[in-house]
């Protein structure tokens, strides 16, 4: 068998980690299929490192029909062949590893594919058989079971069962081609334990976790509704489908094949929970971190951003958690695009009538773009950059009806926004075939203006988005101390904090221009003459 690399190190380095999303498919195409792939994510190991990111997390790559970008896995423990093997996987794992750059993966445990083997077989075989067991099939209601188990509604569409030839139905909370497993079922529980060490193994730094409050399901009785989000999800545990306490009894294996491991690997949440129930997951015999949406989700505001930096400084400061700060990821608009949107839009309303007309100020949403990440580049925690961001990249809108890919987009009747736009393949240079991405086109249409926010437009250029992405997170690395985080003044227009060794980050949330604080300017988002920070920017200084 192939050697593995293992980056050794201290067990925390993921609490202050900068981590770069890959969306394999669409990063950087190396064979030509129009698909990104392996060879191309190597290949680009050494812009990676320029970066100065301390991790990669790349979003799915295992074989796919792709009814969900890759969220439908048809097997754990392998590839798909369009992205690569997992001889290349090794060689990607030896690349980055060789850079010090860490590599976490996607694990997606809540519902398979319907194309794997298990479902297969489960299809195959009869109702109440062992095989259908490590899934959620069940009889229909009615006279000759013809209506489904109960109302339950998916994620994706207004019905979360299917039924299957011999008359009984399957559960799903995404798509009907993402079944979900029973994680009763003691098989189910093993062969996870086996897909974690299998990828640990091959010197995987870590994991994210889909969906990963959904797994312990209460299905009796069968539930009739999904309450999907933190807002409604109760603060008890007793939701039937959603964050029940017995999750982290299946983490809490988990976490002890994750400490065989030196460095221990790492997990982290993708868990839309209230906050009140964050601290299950952050515990040490859990999954260690959960993700940190709400700066994501918050108005452009110095009040909005006051408040979700605070309770998240103090979450982590009782937890033991350390916040993921994110604006982008491969689920919602880039935020160069949503930071131009007017405050209180409703995205897929907006996104409905707006696409193929937008009209938005994109030069403020790049500003404030650019303001955001310097300003969470500071707070104390990790940052999580999704590809494309640093340079800038706004959402792309038009894409024609029949190029979309994104089964929300068609399954909700085009009500709820499409996912495709912050999902088309980056641009790597001004001209040619695709921008640089592949010999032969992409998978999904880019857009003619996309090589103005190329790598190659904006590698050296001063002040480009690139540029300053690479100098703040260097300077990070510079000036990160320890955990400290004080206000020196805040107010309806400004944040302004100081981390440890004098180091002060200063957010102007307003229009006009404010006083530059006193000291020399590290960093800035926005031109400036030294005396005003201009509105819609953030600084770094040192007093
Ligand atoms: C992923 C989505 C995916 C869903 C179902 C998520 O939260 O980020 O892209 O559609 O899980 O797997």
């Amino acid at each position: 068998m192939a050697h593995h690399t293992f980056l050794a190190g201290p067990d925390d380095w993921w609490r202050t980690a900068v981590v770069y999303q890959i969306y394999p498919r669409s990063f950087k195409d190396n064979d030509g299929d129009g698909i990104g792939d392996f060879r191309g994510i190597i290949g680009k190991a050494a812009y990676l490192k320029s970066l100065g990111v301390d991790a990669i997390w790349l979003s799915p790559f295992y074989p796919s029909e792709l009814a969900d970008g890759g969220y439908d896995v048809a097997n754990y423990r392998d590839v798909d062949p369009r992205i690569g093997s997992l001889e290349q996987f090794d060689e990607l794992i030896d690349e980055y590893h060789s850079l010090s750059i860490r590599v976490i993966v996607d694990i997606v445990p809540n519902h398979s594919s319907d194309q794997h083997p298990w479902f297969q077989e489960a299809l195959a075989a009869p109702p109440g058989s062992t095989t259908r067991d490590r899934y959620i099939f069940r009889d229909g209601r009615g006279e000759n079971g013809e209506l489904p188990p109960s109302d339950l509604a998916s994620h994706f569409s207004p019905l979360g069962w299917t039924q299957v030839r011999d008359g009984q139905w399957y559960m799903h909370l995404f798509a009907k081609e993402q079944p979900d497993f029973n994680w009763d079922n003691p098989e189910v529980r093993e062969d996870f334990k086996k897909t974690i060490r299998f990828w640990c193994n091959r010197g995987v730094d870590g994991f994210r976790v889909d969906v990963a409050h959904a797994l312990a399901k209460n299905l009796d009785p069968l539930p009739s509704h999904q309450s999907f989000g933190p807002d409604i999800i109760p603060e008890d545990g007793s939701d039937a489908l959603l964050d029940r306490n017995e999750v982290h009894e299946i983490y809490a294996e988990w976490r002890e094949i994750f400490n065989e491991y030196s460095p221990k690997r790492i997990a982290i949440a993708e868990a839309w929970v209230p906050h009140s129930r964050k601290h299950g997951y952050v515990s040490e015999t859990s999954l260690g971190q959960i993700f940190n949406f709400d700066i994501a989700v918050s108005r452009w505001g110095s009040d909005s951003y006051r408040k979700v930096i605070e309770d998240n400084i103090t979450f982590d400061r009782e937890s033991g958690n350390s916040s993921t700060w994110v604006f982008s990821n491969h689920d919602v608009i880039r935020h160069a695009t949503r930071f131009a949107l007017p405050p209180g839009t409703d995205e897929d309303e907006w996104y409905e009538k707006n696409r193929f007309n937008p009209g938005l100020d994109l030069a403020l949403g790049l500003r404030r773009a650019r303001a955001g990440t310097i300003l969470i580049l500071g707070l104390p925690g990790s940052t999580y950059i999704y590809q494309g961001e640093e340079l800038g990249l706004p959402e792309v809108l038009g894409i024609p009806d029949d190029q979309m890919q994104d089964p929300q987009w068609e399954l909700h009747n085009h009500e709820k926004k499409s996912r495709d736009g912050c999902r088309v393949p980056i641009p790597w240079t001004k001209e040619g075939s695709s921008f640089g991405f592949g010999p032969n086109g992409s998978h999904l249409p880019q857009p003619e203006w996309f090589g103005q926010y190329s790598v190659e437009a904006q590698e050296g250029v001063e002040g480009s988005t690139l540029e300053l992405y690479r100098e703040a997170i260097a300077l990070r690395h510079e000036l990160l101390g320890d955990n400290s985080f004080r206000w020196i003044h805040t107010d309806d227009k400004v944040l302004h904090y100081e981390r440890t060794g004098g180091w002060q980050v200063i957010t102007n949330f307003g229009d006009e221009p404010v006083p530059m604080p006193e000291g020399d300017v590290l960093i800035c988002s926005a031109k400036h003459d030294g005396t005003e920070l201009p509105g819609n920017a953030t600084a770094w200084l040192r007093a």
